[in-house]
């Protein structure tokens, strides 16, 4: 287990740069194995998921290295074989091996993905793609093995923008007869970078990053070369440590256009920032504005900010509100922010932030990959000292964290216990 230690207080000055999107890293993995061809991704962050895919890859029988951000991939020797449950429960991402392999082997065994404990999180939309595109989906124990005799392009409806069934249905129709056609698809970069991904391997896949995107599908898809975009989740995370202890703290490597939802909102609140090309430049708010903000998707305001986002908040003078549209757990940062001295109240979907309060060190626990995000940042402005334990949560999808905060200025480390 570890453990994360952080005494508070201190300016952060200096450069962050920002690494490869854990969301769009975890599904281009996957997507390689469509592929009959060796495949190279750049640029993908050195982070646990991770790990966990190159587990499932190298089960499957895919030769792969990781060297200096590059990933390797070979497919030519995978083996359509059932994922185990202990591999596949360890994140959400996997089930885009499920769509990968649907749409090489039209045939696939794999059990229902892991993943945050931030609610229910479905995949009813995916399966109802994969039927669409002509495959039988059955289910036991959790476990869903799925056939197609032949997969043939079909009309997709999704009933809400899912980051998930989006990608799943291109995989899936990238190899289908035909054209396939989702409509309602959610618009994330990391969708447009899937895509990109895919049309580089010889795909036909138009309109990515709008609501509706076609697929013509084809029989072969062949090597290629690819680079994971900037993670915007990660910007996010640290735009908003700038917010609160920057001075002339820049975050580099980034698209500033993917984190527009969150830098109009500082700008709202008062915040200072030099937004470049690619890199933002923050200094620390000494009396922001309070806000109301609302989760959505791409282009709005994304929910795995919504955590972090709530500590500086607590800096607003004035009561702020936020509210959480996509998932039913995802506050469960909250009791431990109020623990460090933050007056948040939870009414259902909404919390309501009453500010400016002080934040105090304290003993607390990272539920979940953002709520720790959300706790660094809490910490790193506190008054005192915070251990924050669970802390593998937030490895999962922050890569060097410790190395990164350190070296602007920040003291923390991290403990084995
Ligand atoms: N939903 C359904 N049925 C479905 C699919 C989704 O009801 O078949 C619901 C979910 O329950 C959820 C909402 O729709 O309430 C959004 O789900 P979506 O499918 O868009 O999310 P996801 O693909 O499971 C990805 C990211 C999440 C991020 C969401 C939204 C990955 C591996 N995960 O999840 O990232 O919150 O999109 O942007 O890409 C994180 O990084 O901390 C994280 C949780």
């Amino acid at each position: 287990m570890k453990q994360i230690k952080v005494y508070g207080g201190n300016t952060l000055k200096g450069t962050i740069k920002i690494s490869g999107a854990k969301n769009s890293a975890v599904a281009l993995i996957p997507a390689s194995i469509l592929s009959d061809d060796i495949v190279k991704i750049d640029n993908v962050p050195n982070i646990s998921d991770i790990y966990a895919l190159n587990e499932i890859l190298e089960f499957l029988g895919a030769e792969v290295t990781l060297e200096d951000g590059i990933m390797t991939i070979n497919p030519k020797l995978i083996e359509n074989k059932e994922v185990p449950k202990e591999i596949s429960s360890k994140l959400r991402a996997s089930y885009y091996f499920m769509a990968a392999l649907l749409g090489k082997y039209k045939h696939v065994e794999m059990y229902f993905p892991g993943g945050c404990k931030i609610g229910a999180r479905p995949i009813d939309q995916t399966l109802k793609g994969f039927e669409i595109l002509g495959a039988k989906v059955k289910e036991e124990n959790n476990k869903f093995i799925i056939d197609a005799e032949e997969l043939i392009g079909g009309h997709v409806y999704l009933d809400m923008p899912s980051v998930g069934a989006t990608i799943n249905t291109m995989l899936v129709a990238s190899k289908a007869k035909g054209l396939t056609i989702i409509e309602n698809a959610a618009k994330e970069p990391e969708i447009v970078n899937v895509a990109t991904f895919l049309n580089n391997m010889g795909a036909k896949i138009t309109g990515a990053g709008t609501s509706e995107i076609r697929i013509n599908g084809v029989e072969k898809l062949h090597g290629c070369f690819t680079e994971v975009i900037p993670d915007r989740i990660e910007t996010g995370t640290y735009i908003i440590a700038g917010a609160l202890l920057g001075n002339n703290l820049k975050i580099d490597n980034i698209i500033p256009e993917h984190v527009e939802s969150l830098t109009l909102k500082l700008v709202e609140m008062g915040v200072d920032m030099d937004i470049g090309n690619n890199y933002i430049i923050i200094n620390k708010c000494e009396n922001p504005k309070p806000v109301n903000l609302k989760t959505l998707g791409y282009p709005g305001f994304p929910t795995d900010l919504q955590q972090p986002v709530t500590t500086l908040l607590t800096k607003c003078n004035g009561v702020s509100t936020l509210e959480e549209t996509i998932y039913e757990n995802r506050f469960q940062n909250v009791p431990y922010l109020n623990e460090m001295g933050a007056d948040i109240d939870i009414i259902g979907k909404k919390i309501k932030i009453k500010g400016p309060t002080k934040l105090y060190g304290a003993k607390v626990t990272a539920t979940d990959l953002r709520a720790g995000a959300c706790l660094i940042l809490a910490a790193l402005v506190a008054d005192g000292e915070t251990i924050i334990t669970d802390i593998e949560h937030v490895l999962r999808g922050y890569e060097n964290l410790i190395e990164k905060l350190t070296n602007v200025g920040a003291k923390i480390s991290l403990e084995e216990i």
